[in-house]
Order: structure tokens, then C-alpha cells, then sequence
């Protein structure tokens, strides 16, 4: 199969990665792909949300899957201009989309067909949003209805840190992702895990799950970010997690999309908290996670490839692949003033060698002179397996520590509690 990857981040080079090692994959694209994709296969430089040039180019190279990595893909409808052009594509229509880019969307979905979500209350304005809170005791989540790259939610206290903060999202015109709905729902309590199912239009399945940290700081501090560093599996959960989540979560789910007409294919990417009472859903994401991702993929044996594409066509296949009992852990090495900017950063070293079961995956960067120039922002992540948790961290931090000069510059952060569960 020839196979392309859409996006450029370090998501879509550890699919990338992972599907080129898969013995059905003959060659390997990725648009517009990103340093490390250039090593792994070749780059088109085409936008991820150019769904026309993209689905000619597909036609015109014979390209037999695409996957879908970032959430813009998915929200500018690349899968429905690709699907009309007859090639098989990993990743949802722009209408099951709306799980992810609405979260309006999703959490009336969410209350229509039974999932277990937190309470919310949708508001339009500045003064419903205050009138909402009058009523309000404790924490309030704060959510723009937009995409918003993990930046469009704010975990206040209090009623009056959330009335601070909508004034100046309202007052200001700053709503993140330019949208005007934001809504307003109540603090769940629990452990939060990332659980990925593979949905073919037909059924769903979990495939993976992994725990992902999305503050910025140790500790759990600081602003929230796209996810700092992630391990999987997950630890300290039930073991029957995935059950539970088929149960509770993904049933309703499935009934719902089959109910409303919709066929998803793809990944949906269910962001959880585990409380006292079972999972509750916090939010769904329509591809796969960053950085989950990338702890993910090293432990996949089979043909990845393959399974991708039997979810694409509508006949998932789960015995083609499988995910290996084995621990993944990935750090996030950011630029320091990430996620409140990206400088960019040029000159680093990209073929470094690493201990043996480490990778690292580039995020958004290019090929300059033989050496790597990065957007900035999450600069690459690097993971490491091991037989146990703590063996992968272990690993894990040798290789960022040993990277220090290596790289070509010491300018970058990290959180130090990547996997201390
Ligand atoms: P989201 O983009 O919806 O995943 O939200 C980002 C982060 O905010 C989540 O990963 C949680 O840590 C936190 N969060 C969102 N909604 C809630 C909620 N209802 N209760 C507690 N934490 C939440
Ligand atoms: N790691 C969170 C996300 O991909 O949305």
C-alpha cells in the first residue's frame, strides 16, 4: 500500500514511523509532513487543510489510505474531498467531526443518547453566562465552543475567577477559537485517562489507551498546553477498564452516530475521568492524541498499516495489529516559552543516536541544510519502552539528559514527572 499521512506534527511522524513499518506499507507520505516524516518516506508540501489539492494529489500518485492526523483536517472536511475522490481514507467526515470541533455539539450529543458527561449549561453572551453563575457553587469549567489547540479551557476555582475570565473573552473579543458560544460545566473529580476506539461506520472498539499531562509545570501547574508528556498504559486503573468504557461510554456513543445518520470512521479519541462513580467523558477528540500518540505506537506489533485501512474500507480487522504488554513513556521537549508563543529554533541535529527502544519524533519543523528548523513550540518528543513503567521513565530521562548539547541547543523544557504515577 502507498500510504499518507496528513499533518506535520510529532503525532503524524510516530504514525508515520509506525505505518512504514508495517509489512503491508510499500511507501509512505506525509503532507505537509514535518522533519522527521522526511526520513521516514517523502514530504508533499501541501497544507493539512488543503482537502482539494490534497485529494487530486491522492488520485494522481495512487495512493491507497490516508490518514487523518490533526483535528483541522478533519474540521475543514479533507476526508469527505478525499472519500469523494474514491481513496480510502482513516479519519472522519466533517459532520461526525463536530465531536471534536463543537463542543456545543458534542455535549448536546453527549446528553441526547446517555453518555456520561459533566452537567453544562451553554451560553451565548457575557450577560447569560453571568446569569448562569448566580446560581453556581464551586469550580467552574469554562469551555470555548471552537478549536482552540487545547487553549480553549480554563479549570476556574471559583465564580469569580469564571466571571474574570468570560468578561475578558466577551469583553475583549477573545474567545479562543474565534467562536462565540462557550460552555460552562461542572468540575468531575477522578483520574483522567485518554482512550482511543476504532470506529469503521459499523462498530467501535478500544484500541489503546494511555495518560497524557497537559499542564504546563510540574506538579500539574501552570497554563494548560497541547500535552507535555504521556505514558501508556495507563496505570493504576480497573482492569476492566475497556469494558466498562464499551459499556458506558462507547455503546451510547455508537447508537447515537447510527441513530443520527452519521458513519464515523477513524479514531475517536475519548478523553475521560475516572470517578468514584465509572468514566465520565470530558471531552472527544476526532483523531488521535498528541503526545498520546507517540507512546502509543512503539507498542504496536502486526500490521498497522492494514488494520487502518480494513477501518477505512468499513471491515475493521483488530486481529491484524496488536498492542504489545509492554510500558511506553514520552516527554515533551518544548521551547521554554511554549504555550504562550513558539520561537522558532534553527540549526538542531536530527539523526541522534538514542538508547536502545528510544525514539524521538519531530513536531513542527523542516529540513534545513541537513539540519532541523522547528516551528517552535513542542519540538519533539521523545519516548522510551520498557518491560515496567518505571524502566521506561528511567529510559525515557537518560535519553533527554543525554541529549542536552547533542542536539545542537540547551534552550529547551520538559516536564520532570513525566509517568510518577
Ligand atoms: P478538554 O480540552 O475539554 O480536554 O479540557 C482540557 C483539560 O481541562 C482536560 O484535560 C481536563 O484536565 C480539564 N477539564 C475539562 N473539563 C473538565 C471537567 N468537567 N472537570 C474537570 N476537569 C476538566
Ligand atoms: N493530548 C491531547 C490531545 O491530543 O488533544
Amino acid at each position: 500500500m502507498r500510504v499518507l499521512v496528513v499533518g506535520g506534527g510529532a503525532r503524524e511522524d510516530a504514525l508515520s514511523w509506525r505505518l512504514r513499518a508495517s509489512p503491508s506499507c510499500d511507501a509512505i507520505f506525509a503532507a505537509p509532513g514535518n522533519a522527521g516524516t522526511a526520513s521516514r518516506g517523502e514530504n508533499w508540501s501541501i497544507g493539512a487543510t488543503d482537502g482539494k489539492s490534497l485529494a487530486a494529489r491522492c488520485a494522481a500518485e495512487g495512493i491507497d489510505l490516508v490518514v487523518l492526523g490533526p483535528e483541522a483536517a478533519v474540521a475543514a472536511g479533507v476526508g469527505d474531498r478525499i472519500r469523494d475522490a474514491g481513496v480510502a481514507v482513516f479519519g472522519p467526515n466533517r459532520s461526525a467531526g463536530r465531536l471534536e470541533s463543537s463542543k456545543v455539539f458534542a455535549k448536546r450529543f453527549m446528553e441526547r443518547h446517555g453518555v456520561p458527561t459533566a452537567r453544562a449549561i451553554v451560553v451565548h453572551s457575557l450577560e447569560g453566562a453571568l446569569k448562569a453563575l448566580e446560581e453556581w457553587r464551586g469550580a467552574v469549567v469554562v469551555k470555548a465552543d471552537g478549536l482552540a489547540a487545547g487553549k480553549g479551557v480554563v479549570v476556574a476555582e471559583d465564580v469569580t475567577e469564571a466571571s474574570a475570565l468570560l468578561r475578558t473573552w466577551y469583553g475583549q473579543n477573545r474567545i479562543p477559537g474565534g467562536g462565540s458560544d462557550v460552555v460552562l460545566e461542572e468540575r468531575l473529580v477522578g483520574r483522567e485517562l485518554s482512550l482511543f476506539a476504532l470506529a469503521d461506520g459499523r462498530a467501535m472498539m478500544p484500541f489503546g489507551s494511555a495518560c497524557d499531562y497537559k499542564r504546563a509545570g510540574d506538579g500539574d501547574t501552570g497554563p494548560n498546553t497541547g500535552g507535555m508528556g504521556a505514558y501508556s498504559p495507563p496505570g493504576d486503573f480497573p482492569e476492566s477498564l475497556e469494558d466498562v468504557v464499551r459499556e458506558r461510554v462507547l455503546a451510547p456513543v455508537l447508537r447515537g452516530l447510527l441513530a443520527e445518520g452519521e458513519a464515523y470512521i477513524g479514531v475517536l479519541y475519548c478523553g475521560l475521568m475516572w470517578t468514584a462513580s465509572g468514566p465520565y467523558v470530558i471531552e472527544f477528540n476526532a483523531r488521535f492524541g498528541d503526545p498520546e500518540t507517540q507512546v502509543l505506537m512503539p507498542r504496536i506489533a502486526g500490521d498497522f498499516a492494514l488494520l487502518l485501512k480494513s477501518v477505512a474500507d468499513g471491515a475493521m480487522d483488530l486481529s491484524l495489529a496488536t498492542i504489545l504488554p509492554r510500558h511506553c513513556v514520552g516527554i515533551v521537549l518544548a521551547t521554554s516559552d511554549y504555550p504562550r508563543s513558539n520561537t522558532p529554533l534553527a540549526g538542531l541535529t536530527r539523526d541522534l543516536s538514542l538508547g536502545a527502544g528510544c525514539q524521538i519524533f519531530w513536531g513542527g519543523s523542516e529540513l534545513v541544510d541537513g539540519k532541523v528548523s522547528s516551528g517552535g513550540g513542542r519540538v519533539l518528543t521523545l519516548t522510551a519502552l520498557g518491560e515496567h513503567l518505571e524502566e521506561a521513565r528511567a529510559r525515557a530521562y537518560d535519553a533527554v539528559k543525554a541529549l542536552g548539547g547533542r542536539l545542537g541547543t540547551t534552550d529547551l523544557t520538559y516536564r520532570t514527572d513525566i509517568a510518577l504515577v
